[in-house]
């Protein structure tokens, strides 16, 4: 079945197929998949996006599989702060880049700590390449809360799937020991800057695992639009 797809985009070592839905990928679809010689990753772009999270249920872990979502700037949700004034406890702080670039890294060394093999082989080179390379220049939020940090978010040039230029958002990261409450807050300020800060089109990729993340984004407004998945 998989040598039906049409392959819309090649890349050195990638072939980007379309698909129906993202719903078409499936351990059963894996497992038969015909990988092209010298090919070790497969994109998987829907032409219809349905506001769904993929599930590793979905997707074995073995395939280390990561999800494009995206959204329009006119589609990003502001959601609404749960307690009243909640905003006003946390502070926008670090508009300096060699701040920001300290707390964009060691947010990410927790992630990578915290997920183990999990995360793909030698994603946390491409964190560092971006941190010295894209995030210069780049928009960033850096928000603290009586003095700690609380939430990160940033905004930077990139491609989509298709080769097109779109704002990219390498990073978003709220301090999970926040109460509920002022997370949510911080999620509304992030989301706030996020839609007054990107030109158009918007996306991210996100880990399969981090069911998560793909319902903060999908709460934001972003719908899942592509599957990348390496080769075991
Ligand atoms: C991703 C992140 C920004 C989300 O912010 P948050 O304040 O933790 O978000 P929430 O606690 O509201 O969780 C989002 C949703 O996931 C759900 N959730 C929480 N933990 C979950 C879990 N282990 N499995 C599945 N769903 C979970 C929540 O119930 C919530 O669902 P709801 O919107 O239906 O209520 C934050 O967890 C984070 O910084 N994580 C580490 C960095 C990261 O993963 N960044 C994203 C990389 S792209």
């Amino acid at each position: 079945m998989s040598d039906n797809f049409k392959v819309i985009r090649k890349l050195p070592g990638i072939y980007i197929y379309e698909i129906p839905t993202l719903s078409e990928v499936t351990a059963e679809m894996l497992r038969d998949f015909n990988w092209p010689p010298g090919i070790t990753s497969a994109g998987f772009m829907a032409k219809q996006f349905c506001p769904q999270v993929v599930t590793e249920e979905q997707i074995p872990e073995r395939y280390n599989a990561r999800i494009v979502y995206s959204a329009d700037k006119g589609g990003i949700v502001v959601p609404a702060c749960g307690a009243p004034g909640a905003t006003a406890v946390c502070c926008e702080v670090g508009k300096n880049l060699q701040e920001f670039k300290t707390i964009f890294l060691e947010t990410h060394k927790v992630y990578f700590q915290t997920w183990g093999d999990k995360v793909g082989a030698g994603l946390m080179s491409d964190v560092v390449d971006v941190a010295e390379n894209s995030l210069p220049g780049a928009k960033h939020l850096y928000l603290e809360c009586s003095g700690l940090a609380a939430g990160v978010a940033a905004i930077i040039k990139w491609k989509d799937v298709r080769g097109e230029p779109v704002d990219w958002i390498p990073w978003v990261w709220i301090a999970s020991e926040l109460p509920k409450e002022v997370r949510e807050s911080v999620r509304t300020r992030i989301a706030d800057w996020m839609q007054k800060n990107v030109d158009g089109k918007v996306q991210c990729a996100i880990d399969a695992f981090n069911v998560r993340s793909q319902k903060f984004f999908i709460k934001l407004g972003f719908f899942p639009q592509c599957i990348y998945i390496g080769k075991p």
